[in-house]
């Protein structure tokens, strides 16, 4: 994972923890959720994401024009389908590694939560 990255999930975290604090989640949730938190980016690691990709995919276009458009790059359009599906990538990587299934869930979901945990996990990474 890049620094910028790593640091991304630090704050992240930071602001789960502080969140949680006024969601009033239990103590052993806050520390799901700050895990959670540290390794919600994971699906990004190892793979070549350059900067005009990350500016490309926040762009309010289709997913099929901005495939196009990543082709100007070389290797940009992978490296856009790995932003685009990080969140999946992150928790199969934590399924591998043996990571709990709560935790797993967390991070595949990170972008479209369905539990009160993940949409405090998305409200931080947002912020
Ligand atoms: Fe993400
Ligand atoms: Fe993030």
């Amino acid at each position: 994972m890049l620094p910028c990255d790593q640091a991304h999930c630090v704050r992240t975290a930071r602001r789960a923890e502080e969140l949680s604090l006024t969601y009033g989640v239990s103590e052993e949730e806050r520390g799901l959720l700050v895990r959670a938190a540290l390794l919600h980016d994971i699906g990004k690691g190892g793979a070549e994401l350059g900067f005009a990709v990350r500016v490309l995919q926040r762009l309010p276009f289709s997913r099929e024009v901005k495939r196009r458009m990543a082709r100007i790059w070389p290797h940009g359009e992978s490296a856009l389908r790995v932003l685009e599906d990080h969140p999946g990538i992150g928790g199969e990587k934590l399924r591998r590694m043996g990571a709990c299934r709560r935790l797993i869930g967390l991070v595949a979901e990170h972008h479209c939560p369905t539990t009160k945990l993940g949409e405090i996990l998305k409200r931080a990474d947002d912020g």
